[in-house]
C-alpha cells in the first residue's frame, strides 16, 4: 500500500499535519507502567532529571485512554489490544494537526473501500478551531496537548548529538515500537522541559526516529519515508508546490528514492493544489 499523501495544508504551518500509522495504536496494560517506573530499569543519568509531576503523567494516561476509547475499571483496562494477538489487525491513521485538513477529500479516496482495515483518529491542536473534514470517513476527534520542545543542549547527557535522529512530519510505528513509545519515559520527559526560545519550539517529529534508533537500532529502517524538496528553504520550511506543479510526472519524481524503497509520502503542497491532486490520484496516486 502506497501512496502520495497530503502533506502540511498550509504553507504557513510550521508542521501541521503528521501520521503515524500503526499496527492497532491501541492502549495496553503496559499504560499502569505509567505509573511505577519502577517496574523498568532506571537509565542511566535518568536520576539526575526532576521527577515529572504526577499530573502530567495522569494527564497523558488520560490522553491514551481517550485514543483507545477503553474504560478502565479500577485502574484495569477492559481491553487491552496491544498485547492481544488481534486476528483482525488495523492500522491506525493519526492526523496531529494545527490547521484544517484541507486535503481531506484526498484522504477519503485512499480510505474509501477499505473501512475495516484502519482507524482514524484526528489529534487536533486545543487552541485552534477545526472545520470538519470534507470527508466522510468516521474519526475520532482527541485534543492534542502542546509540546515544549527544548533549548540548546538539553538533550544532553541522555541523548549526544551524533546519537539525534532527524524525522520528518509522517511516521509509521509497528505495533512493537508502538509499546516501546508507550512505556518510554527518558526521552519523554525531555519534551515535558519548557520552551526556551518560542520560535525555535516545532512540533518534535524527531521524537521517534531518536528513539527508535536508540532503542532498537536493527528494527528500524533509518531512512525517512517523506520526499522533501528543499532547494529552496524559505525560513525553514522546505519548496511548497503550488497547483500549477502538480502533474503525475511530479509524482513519479518524489516517489523515487536512493534508498530500496519508494518514498510513501511527500511535502509540501499548498491548499490550491488540492483539485489538480484530486485530478490525477486514480491515474497517479492511487493506481498501485
Ligand atoms: C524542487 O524545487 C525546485 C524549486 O526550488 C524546483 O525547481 C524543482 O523542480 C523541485 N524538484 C522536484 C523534484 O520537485
Ligand atoms: C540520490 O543521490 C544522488 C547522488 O548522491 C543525489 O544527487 C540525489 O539528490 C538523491 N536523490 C534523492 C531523491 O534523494
Amino acid at each position: 500500500m502506497s501512496s502520495l499523501a497530503s502533506p502540511t495544508p498550509s504553507p504557513s504551518s510550521t508542521a501541521s499535519s503528521s501520521i503515524i500509522y500503526s499496527l492497532t495504536f491501541l492502549l495496553s496494560l503496559f499504560l499502569l507502567g505509567l505509573f511505577a517506573p519502577q517496574f523498568f530499569p532506571l537509565r542511566k543519568n535518568q536520576e539526575r532529571q526532576p521527577p515529572i509531576p504526577i499530573n502530567k503523567e495522569l494527564d497523558d494516561l488520560h490522553l491514551f485512554e481517550l485514543a483507545s476509547n477503553i474504560e478502565l475499571s479500577r485502574g484495569v483496562p477492559k481491553i487491552s489490544h496491544l498485547r492481544t494477538a488481534n486476528s483482525h489487525p488495523k492500522i491506525a491513521f493519526l492526523f496531529l494537526t494545527n490547521s484544517d485538513l484541507v486535503f481531506a477529500p484526498l484522504w477519503q479516496r485512499f480510505f474509501q473501500g477499505n473501512e475495516h482495515l484502519f482507524n482514524v483518529y484526528i489529534h487536533a491542536d486545543p487552541f485552534t478551531k477545526l472545520s470538519p473534514p470534507d470527508w466522510s470517513i468516521k474519526a475520532n476527534f482527541i485534543p492534542a496537548k502542546k509540546t515544549h520542545p527544548r533549548g540548546p543542549r538539553v538533550m544532553l547527557p541522555e541523548i549526544s548529538f551524533d546519537r539525534f535522529r532527524i524525522g520528518s512530519q509522517f511516521f509509521v510505528l509497528a505495533k512493537r515500537h508502538s509499546l516501546l513509545v508507550l512505556k518510554e519515559r527518558m526521552l519523554w520527559r525531555k519534551f515535558k522541559l519548557p520552551c526556551i526560545d518560542l520560535y525555535s519550539c516545532y512540533p518534535e517529529e524527531h521524537y521517534f526516529p531518536t528513539l527508535l534508533s536508540m532503542e532498537d537500532p536493527k528494527g528500524c529502517s533509518h531512512y525517512t519515508l517523506t520526499r522533501v524538496n528543499w532547494s529552496d528553504s524559505i525560513d525553514g520550511h522546505p519548496h511548497t508546490y503550488r497547483s500549477p506543479e502538480v502533474s503525475p510526472k511530479l509524482l513519479r519524481q518524489l516517489r523515487t528514492s536512493n534508498s530500496s524503497h519508494s518514498y510513501f509520502f511527500a511535502r509540501k503542497f499548498a491548499p490550491d493544489c488540492l483539485k489538480p491532486l484530486l485530478k490525477i490520484a486514480e491515474e497517479a496516486i492511487f493506481r498501485d
